[in-house]
């Protein structure tokens, strides 16, 4: 049975590490504060906002909190943006995606400051990510690579294989992982030969947003299997992109789905939004 990568408790140790934090900032009249968009109804993007919200609160970052009609304008919603830049009380903007279909979400991850892009999605700040300068880095490779590091797992040297090329997992999670002096093979739907391309990794990163795709036969004995994906089965319960019970028999450490990568995606963000206050 594959050691499990407990994410719930890794992330509560970020938290309570960033609530140190804030309040020595505080000591110092320094409030990190986060101002989250949210548009329209989306029952799942509602419950994303208000757990971030609550991160927020827990750690003592304080948060600004807009709610905007489905059909505002994108040049309304621009506005804001633009309004936040300006407003030196807030540190960071968050514009909860997906965005209405009658607005351009590239226009506006551009349109938000990189000094105050603390998802990472800005292409100044995937830019700095892939020439190593300083920059905010996208949360949810970050929180993997924190996952690892916690978890005591060489990265230096090894072979990493990512399957999904998306802006917010695939290719950052690459560029740290380079970093991280990995060999980096990012797969997607056209690669030939999957299976025997994932069976060379020593760990393997799964974001398909495939129910249940991976299983034993893709994975190495003993390789270290990251689950990126999270999936509601028919009886209600959370999965991922890993078939679980097959793969944890013959990987050396695996995340689970829930309570693996999930909670890191937000400890990271409220590391964003402390960071963006330290020079290092
Ligand atoms: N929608 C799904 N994941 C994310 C995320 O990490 N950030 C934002 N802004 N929207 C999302």
């Amino acid at each position: 049975m594959a050691f499990l990568i407990d994410g719930k408790k890794i992330s509560a140790e970020i938290k309570d590490e960033l609530k140190e934090k804030v309040a020595a900032l505080n000591a110092e009249g320094k409030y990190p504060c986060l101002a989250v968009i949210l548009v329209g109804n989306d029952p799942a993007s509602q419950v994303y906002v208000n757990n971030k919200k609550k991160a927020c609160a827990y750690i003592g970052i304080k948060s600004l909190s807009y709610e905007l009609s489905e059909d505002v304008s994108e040049e309304e919603l621009l506005n804001l943006v633009r309004e936040l830049n300006d407003n030196p009380e807030c540190n960071g903007i968050l514009v909860q995606l997906p965005l209405p279909k009658h607005i351009d979400e590239q226009k506006v991850i551009k349109t938000i400051s990189p000094d105050k892009d603390v998802d990472g999605f800005h292409p100044e700040s995937v830019g700095r990510l892939s020439i190593g300068t300083r920059g905010f880095k996208s949360c949810t490779p970050a929180g993997i690579i924190e996952l690892l590091k916690r978890s005591n797992i060489e990265t230096d040297g090894k072979e990493c294989v990512i399957i999904g090329r998306s802006n917010i997992v695939g290719k950052p999670m690459g560029m740290l992982m380079l970093r991280e002096n990995s060999t980096v093979t990012i797969c997607h739907s056209h690669t030939a030969n999957l299976k025997e391309v994932c069976k060379r990794a020593d760990i393997l990163i799964v974001a398909i947003g495939k129910r249940e795709m991976i299983d034993e036969s893709y994975v190495k004995p003993g390789a270290t299997v990251i689950d990126v994906g999270m999936h509601r089965k028919e009886d209600g319960h959370l999965c991922g992109d890993v078939l679980f019970e097959s793969v944890c028999k013959v990987a050396g450490a695996i995340t689970p789905v829930p309570g693996g990568v999930g909670p890191m995606t937000i400890a990271m963000l409220m590391n964003n939004i402390v960071g963006a206050f330290y020079e290092d």
